[in-house]
């Protein structure tokens, strides 16, 4: 259990947030105040800062749902499966892909459509047509971007970009 050691979880290198490498870490939150299985949002100017303790550790990604930009820090984890309180999606944190498609379908990261939600046992709900279900059609579900992560002095330490000028 990571409990009395917190310690960052491995995240797919290709998905690392642009800028981030080169980013000073900073200290967002105490270790304590994220114990396993939880969600918290830090905010930092106008970034919201998901910080997820997961079975493989910690992780820090934008607070808003890659569908519809719900915020994630709301929803509920499991292992690593993080559940948006919007349509329920569900995403994998340590991989960045979907494990469950929003009701609402639409496309995955990689453009493969995917239908509506159905109650099990019925007719494929058809979405009526209109501007807005051809918005959710096309609505794709974006990949995770990660900020590194590191536990020091027993303090969570981001690195974010930083901030542009006005
Ligand atoms: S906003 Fe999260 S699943 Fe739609």
């Amino acid at each position: 259990m990571p409990t009395m050691n917190p310690r960052p979880a491995p995240f797919p290198r290709h998905l690392q947030a642009p800028g981030s490498a080169d980013a000073p870490f900073e200290a967002l939150l105490d270790a304590g105040e994220l114990p396993p299985g939880s969600l918290r949002r830090v905010s930092r100017a106008d970034v919201d800062v998901l910080l997820a303790h997961t079975s493989a550790g910690i992780v820090a990604t934008d607070d808003r749902c890659p569908h519809m930009s719900a915020p994630l820090s709301i929803g509920e984890l499991d292992g690593c499966v993080v559940a948006c309180p919007l349509h329920d999606g569900r995403f994998d944190l340590a991989t960045g892909e979907p494990v469950q498609m929003p009701t609402t379908g639409g496309l995955y990261p990689d453009g493969r459509y995917h239908p509506v939600w159905t109650p099990g046992g019925r007719e494929p709900k058809v979405d009526t047509p209109g501007k807005k279900a051809e918005a959710r059609r096309l609505t794709r579900v974006r990949r995770f971007r990660y900020y590194p992560v590191r536990v020091l002095d027993g303090r969570i330490e981001v690195a974010l970009p930083p901030v542009p000028e006005p």
